[in-house]
């Protein structure tokens, strides 16, 4: 039996994010929960053929705990999106506190479960998830992820744009964090092998670390990405479950994780980015989760000048998300 939740199910992301979850034959049961109309989505849902039931939760009559009980996979897509105008981190005033309370519930109800969050400003809210199970004993630095594969998806198809490759079979690591300058591609290591111009790496650098904006601009108000972040979330849960349920080995996905998760693998990455506690690198995924984090591998001159621009902002943004939870400030 494989129960996967979403929290935030009847959102942007959560509606079509449920949709592509209950295509995915590995789930046995697909739990939606949201503080509106998730019973509605879980109906439409369940006549699709595939053998997830599916399950809508409202917060009356202990729907939080009712859907996270047995969970072996949780997405939180729940939260505020951006409008033009605001950086993710405007975001945080609202969803810190959205996150804690699910995050509580994942802690009391669900502690094995592996944590994927995609709400923003993911750089804060995998701390204030990470803050509040350590403060329940329930941490396991192995099981909680940032969903950063947008940003890598975006990498594949804005690289082959230019190169002519196609764009599924492209892999760019894109490293860091998820929020402008914190968003690294590593285009040196591109695959297929491409060598872009100068100009042509400055371009595609700015437009990966703020595609996110281009969305935001175009719907003008009405929210930010949830269709490609329904895909690339769905790519990532599927990822953790054909590691951890299937035994696939060799799979490997870029996010955004606690460094504990691979002490001694880590010890060099940790010196490259001044210490940091949390930062996005690729990732082998294993039948616990996390089963190694690769350091940065060599990079180029002009990607260790982006590195030391995303320290910084890193660190405050994490720092951020960690007094939160200490001083609830
Ligand atoms: P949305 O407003 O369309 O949906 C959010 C949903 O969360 C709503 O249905 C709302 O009812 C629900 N919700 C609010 N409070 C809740 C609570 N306490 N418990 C459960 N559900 C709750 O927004 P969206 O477009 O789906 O975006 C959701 C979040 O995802 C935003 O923070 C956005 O910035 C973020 N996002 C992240 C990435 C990424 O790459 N990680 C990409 C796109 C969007
Ligand atoms: C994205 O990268 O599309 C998301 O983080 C949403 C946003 O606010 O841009």
């Amino acid at each position: 039996m494989v129960k996967a939740v979403v929290l935030g199910a009847a959102g942007g992301i959560g509606q079509p994010l449920s949709l592509l979850l209950k295509l995915n034959e590995v789930i046995t049961e697909l739990a939606l929960y949201d503080i509106v109309n998730s019973p509605g989505v879980a109906a439409d849902l369940s006549h699709i053929n595939t053998p997830a039931k599916v399950t809508g939760y409202l917060p009356a009559n202990d729907g939080l705990k009712c859907a996270l009980t047995g969970a072996h996979l949780i997405v939180i897509p729940a939260g505020v999106p951006r409008k033009p105008g605001m950086t993710r981190d405007d975001l945080f005033k609202i969803n810190a506190g959205i996150v804690r309370d699910l995050a509580t519930g994942i802690a009391q109800h669900a502690p094995k479960a592996y944590v994927l969050v995609i709400s923003n400003p993911v750089n804060s809210t995998v701390p204030i998830v990470v803050e509040v199970l350590k403060k329940h004993g329930a941490f396991d630095p192995k099981r909680v992820f940032g969903v950063t594969t947008l940003d890598v998806v975006r990498a594949s198809t804005f690289t082959s744009s230019i190169s002519g490759a196609a764009p599924q079979g492209v892999r760019v690591p894109v490293v860091g964090g998820h929020s402008g300058v914190t968003i690294i591609p590593l285009l040196s290591q591109i695959s297929p092998r491409h060598n872009f111009t100068h100009e042509e790496i400055e371009a595609l650098t700015k437009r990966i670390q703020f595609g996110g904006d281009e969305v935001v601009k175009a719907k003008d108000g009405a929210g930010s990405a949830t269709l490609s972040m329904a895909q690339a979330g769905a790519r990532f849960a599927s990822s953790i479950l054909n590691a951890t349920v299937k035994g696939e080995a060799g799979i490997v996905e870029p996010s955004y994780v606690h460094l504990d998760a691979d002490k001694e693998g880590c010890a060099q990455l940790r010196k490259l980015i001044d210490g940091l506690d949390y930062f996005s690198s690729n990732i082998e995924l294993g039948p616990n989760g996390v089963a190694k984090i690769n350091s940065l591998g060599e990079i180029s001159e002009y990607e260790k000048k982006l590195l030391e621009a995303a320290i910084p902002e890193l660190k405050t943004n994490i720092n951020k998300g960690v007094s939160f939870i200490a001083d609830g400030s």
